[in-house]
């Protein structure tokens, strides 16, 4: 179903491999197309850690810049106290927040999406429940990637999109 969303709004690209389903992107428009979220993002589980969720960044990014994107933005969850930022009380400093948010068990998504270049620009206190924020993290439309699509894909997948035009 939300995947049916996605594509009814923006764009949806996945990764195969023959016939498997190796992971999918989502593209989601805001502000009259000048930003666009990605969401969602999921590789599978047996096929993670080899390139797969870098390269459907990529061409999620190559997407969006084609349909006007100026900003990129990915919302990740702390609904499991992963984070710096679980628990505490986020209204008495927010930039202090901001700036000293780091993962604390080292698998938390937002290394994966520092890798790749994007940068905390807000947080949502409690959008999870109480004490689970939700970070949102961009990066410029135009800007030169730090990795490259098909950098480190072991087997690189052949990538399909779709979008309500067909
Ligand atoms: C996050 C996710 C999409 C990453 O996909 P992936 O195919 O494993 O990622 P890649 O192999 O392309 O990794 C690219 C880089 O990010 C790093 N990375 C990936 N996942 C990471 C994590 N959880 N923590 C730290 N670093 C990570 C990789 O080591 C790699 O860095 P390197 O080039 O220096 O080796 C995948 O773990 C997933 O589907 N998670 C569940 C859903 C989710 O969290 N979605 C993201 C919401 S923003």
């Amino acid at each position: 179903m939300e995947v049916e969303h996605v594509i009814h709004r923006g764009f949806a690209i996945a990764a195969l491999e023959d016939a498997l389903l190796l992971g999918s992107i989502g593209g989601l428009p805001e502000y009259d197309r000048r930003v666009w979220e990605l969401h969602p993002l999921v590789v599978r589980r047996d096929r993670r850690l080899r390139g797969v969720g870098q390269a459907l960044v990529a061409a999620f990014e190559d997407e969006a810049q084609r349909r006007g994107a100026l900003t990129l933005t990915l919302g990740t969850d702390d609904d499991g106290g992963q984070t710096l930022i679980a628990g505490v009380s986020l209204y008495r400093n927010v930039p202090r927040h901001i700036a000293e948010l780091h993962d604390l068990g080292g698998s938390h998504p937002l290394l994966f999406s520092r890798r790749l270049g994007y940068v905390v620009t807000g947080i949502m206190p409690d959008a999870n429940g109480p004490g689970r924020p939700d970070t949102s993290m961009s990066k410029p439309a135009r800007s030169e990637r730090g990795i490259m699509q098909g950098d480190g894909v072991e087997n690189e997948p052949r990538l399909a999109s779709a979008d309500a035009d067909g």
